[in-house]
């Protein structure tokens, strides 16, 4: 376990404010109805927070349930779907259980992500699938300078720093508040495949031009 989850703990409000109603969140809603498509059964969030994207994942006809390990993110989310606390990295759910598995803004803040992938696979039932989504690994971290809607500048002796930083250009994000680590585009991809799981689909999305968000759609082999 890491600092991460009491973060978590003391801004579970803050954070409930920050995602409600905010164009990212209906962003990263809109990518997440994409990259899901229909389906049916159990969708397990991993990291669910406040559970914001509950009503989101049943409009695509799942049934949501969410892990968190922060107790004062689970009780905003309680109010949206079942919940329960839970490291991502231990699941207590058996495997090959369920038919969704989703990752959403979370690779950033658990301190093994690998490991949450692999736990991903291991519940998820052959040809179930898995949806991740992320800041983007590329464009936003403690490396880039985002300042400027009409470039992102980056800090080179920055960018190879993949431990907790909160270092931010913003003031007003999660970064500046829990801190934020960071994972190159490869390693996601690698450690995605790694886990066993099968690309379908990579997305790019951003408030603007430039993304600002990257998703995952896979299957459990
Ligand atoms: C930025 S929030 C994202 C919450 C939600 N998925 C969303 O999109 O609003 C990151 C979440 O990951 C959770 N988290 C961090 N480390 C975790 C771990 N090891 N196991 C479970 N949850 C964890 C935090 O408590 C927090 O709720």
């Amino acid at each position: 376990m890491t600092t991460t989850h009491a973060a978590y703990d003391q801004h579970a409000a803050w954070y409930e404010d920050f995602v409600t109603g905010n164009p990212y969140t209906q962003l990263v809603s809109a990518l997440l109805t994409e990259l899901l498509g229909t389906g049916t059964g159990l969708a397990v969030e991993l990291g669910c927070g406040t559970g914001i994207h509950a009503d989101t994942v049943r409009a695509t006809g799942r049934t949501p349930i969410g892990f968190d390990i922060s107790a004062g993110q689970l009780g905003f989310a309680a109010g949206r779907l079942p919940v329960a606390r839970a490291d991502v990295a231990a699941i207590p759910l058996p495997d090959a259980s369920v038919s969704t598995v989703i990752a959403v803004l979370i690779h950033t803040d658990v301190p093994d992500y690998p490991a949450a992938l692999r736990e991903a696979a291991r519940i998820l039932k052959p040809g179930g699938r898995f949806v991740h989504i992320g800041v983007h690994p590329c464009f936003t971290g403690a490396f880039s300078d985002r300042s400027d809607p009409a470039r992102v500048i980056i800090t080179s002796e920055l960018y190879g720093h993949t431990g907790v930083s909160f270092e931010s250009w913003s003031p007003n994000g999660v970064r500046a508040r829990v801190g934020a680590r960071h994972l190159p585009i490869a390693d996601l991809i690698n450690a995605t495949l790694a886990a066993g799981l099968t690309l379908t689909t990579t997305a790019e999305r951003g408030q603007g031009p430039l993304p600002d968000l990257f998703g995952i759609a896979a299957t459990r082999s």
